[in-house]
C-alpha cells in the first residue's frame, strides 16, 4: 500500500543508519514528501545501493560512523555549509549477538551501547545548536522494546537502548521552550537485517511475546516516525512512543 505523504517542502534530514532497513523506508517517505535527504552510515556498499536505487538529487550519502564524534561533527559542518538541519532520526543500531551478560565479550558490549547511546549522543550534540539557532527541530531517536522491557541475552541492546531513552526525556525538556521536538520510539521486531544478529530462537522469543501475531512492517513504522518528525507534531515532545503491536502497553 503507498502510504500518505507529509509535507517535509524545505525541510532537511539527516537520517542514521539509512543504507537499509528503517532507514532506508524513512528516506524514501521523506524524500517522497519534499524533504532533502542525507544518510549517515558505515556500509559503503549498501550506501551506494540506495543512491543509486533512488537516484533522486535531493539524496546525499556520506559514510560515517556515529560513534565517533569528530567524524560526527565534521559531517554536520560540512551540510551547514549549504543548509540547516531541521530534522534528525538516530536510526543507526546494531543489536551485538545474543549472549549471556555473563559470558559476553566486553569489548563487542561497549560497542553496542556506543553506537545505540554515543551515535545518538553524538549527532544530537553536534546538530542540536544549529536547530536552536533556527528555532526549528525534530528530532527521533530509533529506540527498542529491549530498551523498555529489557531482553534476556541482549543486555548490551537493552542498555543501550534504555539510555536513549533516557537522553530523549532529558533533551526534549531542555528543549522545550523551542519549537523542537525530541521524541523516541520503541518498535518490536521487524524483518530487517538487524535480525540476522540474533539467533533463530532469540527472534523467534520476541515475536511470541507480541499480540499482534506478526513483524512489524517498515512502513508502518515509517508512518509513526515521518508524524513525528513533521511540523504537526507541535506538542509531544520527551515522549516514548510505542509501536510493538501491544507487547510493551507501558
Ligand atoms: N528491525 C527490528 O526488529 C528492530 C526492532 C527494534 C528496534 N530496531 C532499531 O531500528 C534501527 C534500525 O534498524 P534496522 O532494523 O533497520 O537494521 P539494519 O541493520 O537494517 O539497519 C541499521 C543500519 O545502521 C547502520 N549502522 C550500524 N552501525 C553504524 C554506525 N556506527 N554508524 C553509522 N551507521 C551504522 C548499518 O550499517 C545499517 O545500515 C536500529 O537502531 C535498531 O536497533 C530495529
Amino acid at each position: 500500500m503507498d502510504k500518505i505523504s507529509f509535507d517535509f517542502t524545505n525541510k532537511t534530514a539527516v537520517v542514521t543508519g539509512g543504507a537499509q532497513g528503517f532507514g532506508l523506508d524513512i528516506t524514501k517517505r521523506f524524500l517522497r514528501s519534499g524533504a532533502k535527504v542525507i544518510i549517515w552510515d558505515i556500509d559503503v556498499k549498501m550506501l551506494d545501493k540506495a543512491i543509486k536505487n533512488i537516484n533522486n538529487p535531493n539524496l546525499s550519502i556520506k559514510k560515517v560512523d556515529v560513534s565517533n564524534f569528530k567524524e560526527v561533527e565534521n559531517s554536520t559542518n560540512e551540510i551547514l555549509e549549504e543548509t540547516n538541519i531541521d530534522i534528525l532520526i538516530n536510526n543507526a543500531g546494531i543489536t551485538g549477538p545474543t549472549a549471556s551478560l555473563w559470558e559476553y565479550d566486553v569489548e563487542i558490549w561497549k560497542k553496542v551501547v556506543d553506537i545505540n547511546l554515543m551515535g545518538t549522543f553524538n549527532c544530537c550534540r553536534s546538530i542540536v545548536p544549529n536547530m536552536i539557532k533556527n528555532n526549528y527541530g525534530r528530532i527521533v531517536n530509533v529506540a527498542s522494546v529491549a530498551g523498555k522491557d529489557g531482553n534476556a541475552n541482549a543486555s548490551a541492546y537493552s542498555t543501550g537502548k534504555a539510555a536513549a531513552i533516557g537522553l530523549t526525556k532529558s533533551l526534549g525538556k531542555e528543549l522545550a521552550d523551542k519549537n523542537i521536538a525530541v521524541n523516541a520510539v520503541t518498535p518490536a521486531g521487524a524483518k530487517t537485517r538487524i535480525l540476522d544478529q540474533m539467533t533463530k530462537e532469540h527472534v523467534q522469543r520476541m515475536l511470541s511475546k507480541v499480540p499482534r501475531g506478526r513483524f512489524l512492517e517498515v512502513e508502518e513504522f515509517t508512518s509513526l516516525v515521518c508524524w513525528l518528525s513533521s511540523e504537526e507534531n507541535t506538542f509531544s515532545t520527551a515522549a516514548v512512543f510505542d509501536i510493538s503491536g501491544g507487547r510493551s502497553t507501558y
